[in-house]
């Protein structure tokens, strides 16, 4: 039995087509591995210690080699917590907005949270930075109001995409799959039309993941 940990950041809900989309993937996943377990992650509802004070002064720490005192090692274990549960997942589903060309703030402060060294990634000088989360399948459903269609002048705009697979590369995801919902907010039709060509490749991947 594999647990599948699906990560929401949107806070839209029933409006939002990145979940929307999620919705349709982890429907067809459940009928194709009915034994595995699906579990939701919602960042507007999950409490994630600030980035700030010890907590800040025990990453440094380990950075440079020294050991935490005794307020780190407590301010610490709330960061180490988030991030096993994290590792210990076997396969991942983002699903996100674009907010002003990146991703949400609430899915920033995740991944500042789970960016750790020596957790989820390491560095030594003969092999440089090395991520540690390996081996394990990854799909990031994007939604976005505009087009940034590959090839374009509006793709570089696209730090959305472009951070999830810097970010997910940098701890170790090799091959990232990824649905693009987009444009979400034009016309009604192209929007529904969007929605459902996103629909049908989320169910195909879905049913392979
Ligand atoms: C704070 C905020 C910033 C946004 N910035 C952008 C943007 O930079 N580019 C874009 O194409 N759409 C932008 N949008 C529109 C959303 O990407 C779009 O509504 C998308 O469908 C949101 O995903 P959701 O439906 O899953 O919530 C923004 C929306 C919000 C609320």
């Amino acid at each position: 039995m594999a647990r599948l940990l699906y990560i929401e950041t949107s806070p839209r809900k029933d409006r939002s087509a990145s979940i929307e989309t999620a919705r349709i993937f982890l429907i067809e996943y459940q009928k194709t591995h009915p034994k595995d377990l699906v579990e939701t992650l919602d960042l507007w509802i999950t409490p994630l210690p600030e980035f700030d004070g010890e907590v800040i002064n025990s990453k440094y720490a380990i950075l440079q080699g020294l050991k935490h005192t005794e307020a780190q090692r407590h301010a610490w274990s709330a960061v180490e917590k988030i991030i096993s549960h994290f590792t210990s997942a076997d396969k991942y589903v983002f699903s996100l907005p674009m907010w002003n060309f990146g991703v949400p703030y609430k899915l920033k402060h995740y991944i500042d949270v789970i960016t750790q060294p020596g957790y989820t990634f390491s560095f030594t000088p003969g092999e440089g930075y090395k991520g540690l989360v390996t081996g394990k399948p990854v799909a990031v459903i994007y939604a976005r109001g505009g087009s940034y269609p590959a090839g374009t002048k509006a793709a570089s705009f696209d730090l959305q995409k472009a951070y999830m697979e810097l970010f997910l590369g940098f701890i170790g995801f090799k091959a990232i799959q990824s649905v693009i919902v987009e444009p979400t907010l034009s016309s009604p039709e192209e929007t529904e039309k969007a929605k459902a060509t996103a629909g049908e490749l989320a169910k195909k991947l879905a049913a392979t993941f």
